[in-house]
């Protein structure tokens, strides 16, 4: 039995495997792909998010692009560390993928009801667009099987001390989406940060040596360059496609039940993820938040999938 999925994306390094994970394996249908402003502003995303299926031979999911920036406040990009882009490295080709004249809330929408089982989302960028369906249209929420959403930490963050970039860049949309009611698991920097792109894993994805792959290993040659200037991390952490391993092989991941609360008042802490492990506020928990990855089955799901595209 494949799950049903819709991938609302911010290509991006990290995003484009998440999407090759996905498309890539046998355990998932990708059924959808949906683009949000983030990493770079929503042009370059939607862009990007088209290249990165046409590479890899995925012609058939139908792509659209969605909120441009967050709730209420303004855009804030990483080009630091995606490029001017979004997607750094390797020349760009012209996508063959189309892209699909609805917005990404109507394609959610209409895959949604297409579907004769509920579908996941999986969310790798700022989660404006999921917000904004559940706001606008939460007749569907018991159409969506679960969320997850790669973004937060149990710990500290990567874009202020205390916010990780996703959480960041559209608070208020998390706060929403977390309050939904609809199943949420949170995949954040403090398993995404063992998820690091090592000399061995870019031997083992440039090994494969598919079209794929080659674009790939472009691909971490900037993303580890950038991480190693900005945050002394040469091997790059590949956040995104581990919020996909949750779905497509659940043993990868280790979640625990939590409460989750969102920070959007503080002054210096906008954006934190308040993640109560230790049950000290005694509040019901609302979410499951990864803890623990099983690194070397992650990578040999990554390699598998990309071996099975373009
Ligand atoms: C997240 O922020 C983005 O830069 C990455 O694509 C990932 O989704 C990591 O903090
Ligand atoms: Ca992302």
């Amino acid at each position: 039995m494949t799950i049903p999925v819709i991938i609302d994306c911010d290509p991006g390094h990290d995003d484009v495997f998440a999407l090759w994970l996905a498309a890539g394996h046998p355990a998932l249908d990708v059924v959808a792909v949906t683009t949000v402003g983030g990493n770079v502003p929503l042009e370059f995303t939607t862009r990007n998010a088209r290249i990165a299926l046409s590479v890899a031979g995925v012609t058939d999911v139908p792509v659209a692009a969605g909120a441009a920036g967050p709730l209420v406040r303004p855009l804030q990009t990483a080009e630091w560390i995606h490029g001017e882009n979004g997607l750094g490295g390797p020349e760009l080709p012209e996508p063959t993928v189309p892209l699909d004249p609805r917005t990404a809330t109507e394609l959610i929408a209409d895959a949604l009801t297409a579907s004769a089982e509920p579908v996941a989302v999986i969310a790798t960028g700022p989660i404006t667009n999921i917000a904004i369906l559940l706001r606008d249209r939460p007749e569907l929420a018991g159409c969506i099987r679960e969320i997850v959403w790669m973004g937060g930490s149990t710990e500290r963050g990567n874009a202020t001390p205390y916010a990780e970039f996703n959480a960041l860049v559209d608070p208020e949309a998390l706060d929403l989406v977390v309050r939904s009611g609809v199943r949420f698991t949170m995949v954040g920097l403090n398993v995404t940060h063992l998820a690091l792109v090592t000399p061995a894993v870019r031997e083992q994805i440039a090994a494969i040596g598919t079209a794929t792959a080659g674009f790939g290993a472009e691909l971490f040659d900037f993303f580890c360059r950038t991480n190693d200037e900005l945050f002394g991390m040469p091997d790059g952490p590949l956040h995104d496609p581990v919020a996909v391993a949750v779905l497509a092989d659940p043993c990868c991941v280790e979640v625990r039940r939590a409460r989750l609360d969102v920070e959007l008042l503080g002054t210096e802490t906008a954006g934190a993820t308040s993640v109560d492990l230790d049950d000290m506020l005694a509040r019901e928990p609302n979410a499951w938040v990864a803890v623990g990855l099983d690194v070397e089955r992650f990578w040999a799901g990554v390699a598998a999938s990309v071996a099975r595209l373009a």
